[in-house]
C-alpha cells in the first residue's frame, strides 16, 4: 500500500488551521502530521518532520508565508508547498510561485478542492537525487543582488503557439539582457525552417544549427564554439540555416542533445522557437527549463494559450516552468492583464508593452532594442526586467534540479509522450 501523504498545515489563526484539518480527516491516503501558527515555527517543523506538503497561509506576523516558502524551499526540497491566500491577484501568485510554491488555493477553498490540489501537487512531485540536494543546498545563500556563480545552463525556450506574437523580439533581447548581466549566453535560433534571428541581429548564416547537428555524438566545447557565432553585442548566436530545407536533417532527438551539449558551456541557453508544435519544438519545450510562454491581449491568443497548458499539463511539465508573458500589452485594448491571469489562473510574471515604432525599428535595422538607442524606452526595460527575473527564479531554486534525470530515457515524440503511463 502506498505511504500517506503527510501534510504540515500553516496559519496563524487556529480556527483555520482546525478548519483545514477537518476537511482533511476523513482522507485515508492523507495524515495531517502538525501543525504551525508563525512563519518560523514551519520553517523548524519542515525541517524536523519533513513533511510531503505544506499548505502554507500567506499573510502571518513575523516571516510571512511567502518568506517561509522560499527558506523552506531551500532547506527541505523535498516538500512540496501549495499556498492558501485570500489574495489572487497575479503578482501575488507570481511572487508564491517565485517563492518555490507549487500550487495555490484561494481563502474559502471547500475539501474536494483542497484534497484534489494535495494529490496533485503530492503526484507531480519530483524525485530529489542527492545530487540535486547538494546543488541547492550550495546556491541556497544567493540573494537577487549578487551575480549568482551557481548558474548552471539554464535552457529558456521563448514559444508562443501563434505566430507573430513576438517570440523572436523577446527571445533576442531577452539572450541579450542576460548577457550584459555578467551571463555567458548563446541564443538559438530553434525556428529552423523559418527563423528570423539573423535578419533582425543583422547577421549571416554561415554556420548553422545544422553544422552541429550533423556531430551531435562528438560536441565538445571546440566545435561548438567553431559553429557559434559572436554579434556585435557580445551574444554568442547559433543561427537557422540558410533554406528551410537543409533543416530537414536535424531530428528532435539532435536538438535535444545539441541543447543537453552546450549546457556545459553556457550559462543560459535561450532558444526562439516556431509556433508549430512539430517534434524539433517540442524537443526544445521538454528540454527547456522554463518557457517563456507569449501571449497578446486577444481571444485567439488566449485560446491557444489556454490549450498549451492543458498540453503542458498532459507532458507533466512542472506549473513554474511555463511562465506565462502578456508582449504588445496595452491598457487600453483589449483583454486586461489581470482578466488574463485571472482566466488561465496562472501569473503572468511580466508584461511588455507595445511599442510598434521602436520595436519595427530595431527588426528592419537589425539593431535589438537592448543595445541600440531605444534600451531605456519602457518595452526594452521589461524585457530587461524579465531576464532579471529569469535569474532570480532559476539561481534561487530549482533551475538546477533534475535537469540531468529530467532528460534520461524519456519517451519521444508528442504521442509518446501523451501516453506514456
Ligand atoms: N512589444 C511590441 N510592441 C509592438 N510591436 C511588437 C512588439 N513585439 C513584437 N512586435 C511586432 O510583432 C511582429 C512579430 O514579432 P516577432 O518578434 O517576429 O514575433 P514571432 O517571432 O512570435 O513571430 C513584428 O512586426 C514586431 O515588430
Ligand atoms: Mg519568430
Amino acid at each position: 500500500m502506498a505511504d500517506n501523504i503527510r501534510v504540515l498545515i500553516v496559519d496563524d489563526l487556529p480556527e483555520t488551521r482546525e478548519n483545514v484539518r477537518k476537511l482533511l480527516q476523513f482522507e485515508q491516503d492523507i495524515e495531517v502530521i502538525n501543525q504551525a501558527g508563525t512563519g518560523e515555527q514551519a520553517i523548524e517543523m519542515a525541517q524536523a518532520d519533513q513533511p510531503d506538503i505544506i499548505l502554507m497561509d500567506i499573510n502571518m506576523p513575523g516571516i510571512d508565508g511567502i518568506g517561509a516558502s522560499q527558506r523552506i524551499s531551500e532547506l527541505v526540497p523535498g516538500t512540496q508547498i501549495i499556498i492558501m491566500s485570500v489574495q489572487s491577484d497575479s503578482d501575488y501568485l507570481r511572487r508564491a510561485m517565485m517563492a518555490g510554491a507549487r500550487d495555490f488555493l484561494t481563502k474559502p477553498f471547500g475539501g474536494d478542492e483542497l484534497v484534489a490540489a494535495i494529490r496533485r501537487v503530492y503526484n507531480k512531485r519530483p524525485t530529489i537525487t542527492a545530487t540535486s540536494n547538494r546543488m541547492v543546498q550550495a546556491g541556497s545563500g544567493i540573494s537577487a543582488e549578487t551575480i549568482p556563480q551557481a548558474v548552471a545552463g539554464n535552457v529558456v525556450a521563448v514559444f508562443s503557439p501563434k505566430g507573430g506574437s513576438g517570440c523572436s523580439t523577446i527571445a533576442i533581447n531577452l539572450s541579450i539582457g542576460l548577457a550584459k548581466n555578467g551571463y555567458n549566453t548563446s541564443l538559438i535560433d530553434g525556428s529552423l525552417q523559418f527563423g528570423d534571428v539573423a535578419v533582425m541581429l543583422n547577421m549571416k548564416p554561415i554556420t548553422s544549427v545544422v553544422d552541429l547537428s550533423d556531430h551531435v555524438s562528438e560536441l565538445d566545447n571546440d566545435l561548438i564554439s567553431s559553429v557559434v557565432q559572436k554579434h556585435k553585442s557580445g551574444l554568442n548566436v547559433l543561427l537557422a540555416p540558410p533554406r528551410p530545407e537543409m533543416a530537414e536533417v536535424v531530428t528532435e532527438e539532435n536538438i535535444k542533445d545539441l541543447l543537453t551539449s552546450l549546457r556545459q558551456m553556457y550559462d543560459f541557453i535561450v532558444v526562439d522557437t516556431s509556433s508549430s508544435l512539430d517534434g524539433i519544438t517540442l524537443g526544445i519545450l521538454d528540454t527547456a527549463d522554463r518557457i517563456v510562454l507569449v501571449t497578446q491581449q486577444n481571444l485567439p491568443s488566449l485560446k491557444n494559450v489556454s490549450r498549451f497548458f492543458d498540453l503542458s499539463n498532459s507532458l507533466d511539465y512542472e506549473p513554474e516552468k511555463v511562465c506565462l508573458v502578456v508582449n504588445r500589452a496595452s491598457d487600453k485594448r483589449g483583454i486586461s492583464v489581470k482578466d488574463i491571469s485571472n482566466t488561465l489562473k496562472r501569473p503572468v510574471i511580466m508584461s511588455i508593452p507595445s511599442d510598434e515604432g521602436i520595436v519595427n525599428t530595431a527588426i528592419d535595422q537589425g539593431v535589438p532594442l537592448l543595445t541600440g538607442p531605444n534600451k531605456r524606452r519602457p518595452v526594452s526595460l521589461a524585457i530587461g526586467k524579465l531576464a532579471d527575473q529569469l535569474v532570480q527564479d532559476l539561481t534561487s531554486r530549482k533551475g538546477v534540479i533534475n535537469k540531468v534525470d529530467n532528460e534520461l530515457n524519456k519517451p519521444t515524440g508528442l504521442l509518446g509522450r501523451l501516453f506514456k503511463r
